[in-house]
């Protein structure tokens, strides 16, 4: 703030001695910097080169007018203080130059004492306004920050939502599991009492629910009738009445556009432009208001959503088709030959069992259930007459079986397969000791889940008749296999194994 000692102030008036009279006075009061000027034009030309923090201005004199003067000095500087001096006191006067922007108003004739008054006014003005003024620049500035503040949190965390929507329809196996992703995301960015996800019926008559929070397990499967509207599809409140809190809603909520009704709001999800689905979210949040901010997240959560059902549709489809025309060669190669008839079947469950007993994931079980029916698949490229043998293979001939691990692995490599999975495949005859094939891993460089299958895949094959010899009991087998515990085999799924085989009805040691 200014002390009144560095005041720069501005004298207007025609008349040489009022100018010098006035600059005397101020003088007297205090060393103050003080410019005159004799007309409208030399002010006007002074308060573009100076800034004042006060000015006398008499009204009556040529050039400018004194209205236009006083909006002249505001412009240039707002803060100075106005004082008019004028002869003509009228009122009409006084009010039109307070318009303007005068603060004071000295009539002539003057004395020291009106100076000194005017300038006292003007010392307690500018301490009031300097210190609202700071105060209100402060907060004025402060409610900027904090406003940018606030729309950047906002903008930062609409990145957060639509960056953990994405990463959480991401990765997603089967379309069950996105649903139930969705209606549980639906309920956190809504912050939702209820969501539930329906798919139209071929027909587009009805909306079937197929995920849900908040509204029971009991509607899952629950259907609502879908009216025509024009081109698009809506639903009668009536059927919504039970999920949404707010009573009295009457009429219907359109399903083929984003639509709010109390608080309940219908997100559709279309696929390929056709529709698909619509995303239901009751919340209080949009009974309270629903702004374009809240309709952000709920369109980027369901495009997403649609791109992911999409995608694994293609997926779950193609995947489909390629695995069931791959258990079919599994059964052709396996119907050559009577004794192993099965054989992935028996070897797929047993190996199953021992992942439960040695409590690996249920994906690891998942792997296991997939891949151990596909193990053997390379056998495919292996001559008849060779698998069909009935004596004992030659050197060469035991080479080319060697061969089906990595055969099998090259069939299943665009399956998109974990390399766990591939794994079970390429891997299934290795040894604990390094001494298998066809890579010759030794202890835990062969994948566990392939370790586990190794021992489902000897045990069955000794369990079973084969060509050169009958099957051997499941104790003796137990007890060749125990003999080999830490050369051929890995020791955990092996100490499984008798765990495994009390399960379900494979071939049990005596008690
Ligand atoms: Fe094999």
């Amino acid at each position: 703030m200014s002390s009144l000692e560095q005041l720069k102030i501005l004298v207007v008036d025609d008349e040489a001695t009022i100018r010098s009279l006035i600059r005397q006075l101020l003088e007297q009061l205090g060393q103050y910097e003080v410019l005159a000027a004799e007309n409208g034009q030399q002010a006007l030309d002074l308060v573009q080169k100076n800034t004042f923090d006060c000015a006398f201005v008499d009204l009556m004199m040529p050039g400018p007018c004194g209205t236009e003067l006083l909006d002249s000095i505001l412009r240039q500087s707002p803060n100075t203080y106005l004082i008019i001096i004028t002869g003509f006191a009228s009122m009409k006067a006084v009010i039109d130059t307070m318009r303007h922007g005068a603060l004071d108003f000295i009539p002539k004739p003057f004395a020291l004492d009106d100076i000194r008054l005017a300038l006292r006014r003007l010392l307690q003005k500018r301490q009031t306004t300097d210190r609202n003024g700071t105060a209100i620049e402060e907060a004025r500035q402060k409610g900027e920050v904090e406003k940018l503040n606030q729309a950047l949190e906002k903008r930062s965390k609409e990145q957060a939502v639509l960056c953990d929507i994405a990463d959480k329809l991401s990765h997603i196996g089967h379309t069950g599991e996105l649903c139930n992703r969705l209606v549980a995301l639906a309920t956190e960015v809504g912050e939702a009492e209820k969501s539930w996800f329906a798919v139209f019926d071929d027909s587009r008559t009805h909306l079937m629910t197929i995920a849900e929070r908040g509204i029971g397990t009991q509607h899952l499967g629950s259907r609502v009738t879908v009216n025509r509207v024009g081109g698009g599809f809506s639903v009668d409140l009536d059927d919504m009445a039970e999920f949404i809190a707010t009573q009295g809603l009457a009429g219907s909520i359109r399903v083929d556009t984003l639509q709010q009704c109390g608080e309940l709001v219908a997100v559709p999800i279309d696929i390929r432009n056709q529709p698909f689905g619509v995303l239901w979210i009751s919340s209080k949040k949009f009974h309270r208001s629903f702004e374009p901010e809240d309709q952000l997240p709920l369109r980027f959560m369901t495009e997403r959503a649609a791109l992911a059902i999409e995608n694994i549709a293609l997926y779950e489809n193609l995947r489909e088709n390629l695995l069931s025309t791959l258990h079919a060669l599994v059964s052709a190669i396996e119907a050559k030959d009577s004794y192993t008839e099965q054989h992935s079947k028996r070897v797929t469950e047993l190996a199953i069992e021992i992942a439960k007993v040695m409590n690996r994931t249920a994906e690891e079980i998942e792997s296991l259930r997939l891949c151990g029916a596909l193990h053997d698949i390379g056998k495919i490229g292996i001559h008849d007459r060779i698998l069909n043998k009935p004596g004992k293979l030659t050197e060469e001939e035991f080479a080319i079986i060697k061969r089906h691990p990595v055969i099998g692995d090259r069939i299943v490599q665009h399956l998109g397969l974990t390399p766990q999975e591939r794994a079970i495949v390429r891997n299934h005859h290795e040894r604990w000791d390094g001494k298998g094939y066809p890579d010759g891993l030794e202890g835990k460089e062969i994948p566990l889940l392939a370790r586990i299958l190794t021992v489902a895949d000897v045990f069955d094959a000794m369990t079973s008749d084969r060509t050169y010899r009958s099957a051997l009991s499941p104790e003796i087998t137990l007890d060749v296999l125990q003999k080999n515990r830490a050369t051929q085999f890995d020791p955990e799924p092996l100490d499984a194994l008798p765990g495994a085989l009390q399960k379900r009805s494979f071939p049990k040691p005596a008690a």
